[in-house]
């Protein structure tokens, strides 16, 4: 250490000055030849011989090679310095990227450099008069090298500037020129990132253009499924009603007979012997209220399995409405509420089938308010479609419930058969209208009619 921070200074007459001449950077790229470049020039005004020169670019270009990593910077300082009473040109190698790797083995004349092509650190060694290695760890590593100057060369101050002026221009071309290659590197790097964000814009564009008819398709699949469970639904719900009908039309015209016969034979006992123990006579007006309600179901089910031809008339739905109702022996706790639009148009149906169908949907109103309510029937005319709607305040329908409704046989009262509201849908839908339920359970439920006034 002593010798080398010896070196850095020379003594001129009684006075020591130090001659730094310059210093420039090592880079990945360029940095060997910006070196040399800068090398031939000084030495060439320094005067050195040929060989000598020869020898100093060949030993700078072996040592940058062997101690620079060749993705880091290093730096080289030029100097003109004493040692042992000579002057010469004095090199420091300064490498910033850590400890060289196997620099004993480099120093070895084993050792060939890392690219195989040129002669160990040991080689450079020979080739210049002074030779200094200082490794300082993970700080790097520096290695000195002098060269003797020729004895008459006169270092004047004028040669000592110009060789400063030398070191420093190439020095600034060399950055100018390395920012230039990065700028230019960037610059292509930009443009490669321009053309992946185009690529990944048209990608994007083409992603928006494929998700938005998958949604079309997706909503066109869902519009379809619908249609085929309603379909669906509808077929299951006529091949049942057929069944059924079929089933009732034999059963009820066998059940028809004997139920005449209790209807009379109990007529009869009632003229023969009069009864005056209330008990009797309570018990025989149940048998006569059960066996005439029992033939009601039994008509109804021969009407539904018999199945008349319609006979289309043109009637004002209201007018068939309050036919309904007085059909309807309405308990006394229930209030109705009627709201008719003024001259509704008439539409062309079987009065008796939607008579029917009103006359179960009030059944069904009455039949949800046992402790009493009110029953409120809308009508309007809803640009060329009829709409009623029976809205009452009973015991509603859980949702669970919401879909069988219309199921036949689905019922949830005691007495009910459950064909009511599927009749109801099966002759609605007949005459192209749509019959929908809302309910809330505790509060009550709408049941809602519309009807093509052009049918
Ligand atoms: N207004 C209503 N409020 C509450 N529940 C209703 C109402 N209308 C229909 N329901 C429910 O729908 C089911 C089916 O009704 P539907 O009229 O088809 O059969 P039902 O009334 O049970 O028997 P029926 O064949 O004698 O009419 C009923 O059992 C009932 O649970
Ligand atoms: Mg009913």
């Amino acid at each position: 250490m002593d010798a080398l921070n010896s070196m850095n200074e020379i003594a001129k007459g009684n006075q020591t000055i130090t001659l730094k001449l310059g210093r420039s950077i090592i880079q990945p790229e360029m940095g060997i030849v910006e070196i040399r470049g800068i090398l031939k020039t000084i030495c060439n005004r320094l005067g050195f011989p040929e060989l000598d020169i020869i020898k100093i670019l060949t030993a700078a270009s072996e040592i940058t090679r062997n101690i620079h990593d060749p993705t880091s910077n290093g730096t080289v300082i030029y100097e003109i310095a004493e040692e042992k009473g000579n002057k010469g040109l004095k090199l420091t190698f300064n490498n910033t990227g850590g400890a060289v790797p196997a620099l004993d083995e480099k120093l070895s004349k084993k050792h060939r450099s890392r690219e195989d092509s040129g002669s160990p650190l040991s080689g450079a060694k020979k080739l210049v008069d002074m030779f200094f290695i200082n490794p300082m760890g993970e700080q790097g590593t520096a290695i000195t090298v002098m060269k003797w100057l020729n004895s008459n060369i006169v270092l004047s101050d004028d040669l000592i500037e110009q060789l400063r002026l030398d070191i420093a221009q190439i020095s600034d071309k060399s950055t100018i020129e390395t920012l230039k290659t990065q700028n230019r590197e960037i610059l292509e790097l930009l443009d490669e990132l321009r053309q992946k964000y185009q690529q990944l814009e048209e990608s994007n564009t083409q992603l928006t253009k494929v998700n938005e008819q998958l949604e079309i398709l997706n909503v066109e699949l869902e519009k379809r499924t619908e249609a085929l469970k309603v379909a669906h639904e509808q077929m299951m719900r006529q091949e049942k009603l057929a069944a059924i009908g079929k089933l009732a039309g034999s059963v009820g015209h066998e059940l028809r007979n004997p139920l005449g016969v209790i209807t009379n034979s109990i007529y009869y006992l009632g003229l023969k012997f009069p009864v005056t123990d209330e008990k009797v006579k309570k018990h025989l007006k149940i048998i006569q209220d059960e066996s005439a309600k029992a033939n009601k179901i039994i008509s109804e089910l021969l009407d539904f399995a018999r199945s008349k031809p319609d006979k289309l008339v043109s009637i004002e739905l209201c007018q068939l409405i309050k036919d309904s109702l007085e059909q309807i022996q309405k308990p006394e706790n229930i209030t109705l509420n009627l709201c008719f639009e003024q001259d509704m148009p008439c539409i062309k149906v079987d009065p008796r089938k939607m008579l029917q169908v009103f006359q179960n949907i009030i059944t069904n109103a009455y039949q949800a308010m046992p402790d009493g309510g009110t029953l409120s029937i809308q009508a309007r005319n809803d640009a060329g479609e009829i709409e009623v709607g029976f809205k009452d305040t009973g015991i509603g329908i859980p949702p669970e419930n919401l879909s069988r409704l219309f199921e036949p046989l689905f019922s949830t009262k005691i007495k009910g058969v459950g064909l009511g509201l599927s009749i109801a849908k099966e002759i609605v839908e007949q005459y192209k209208g749509t019959i929908e339920i809302e309910s809330e359970v505790d509060v009550g439920s709408t049941v809602i009619v519309k009807l093509p006034c052009n049918v």
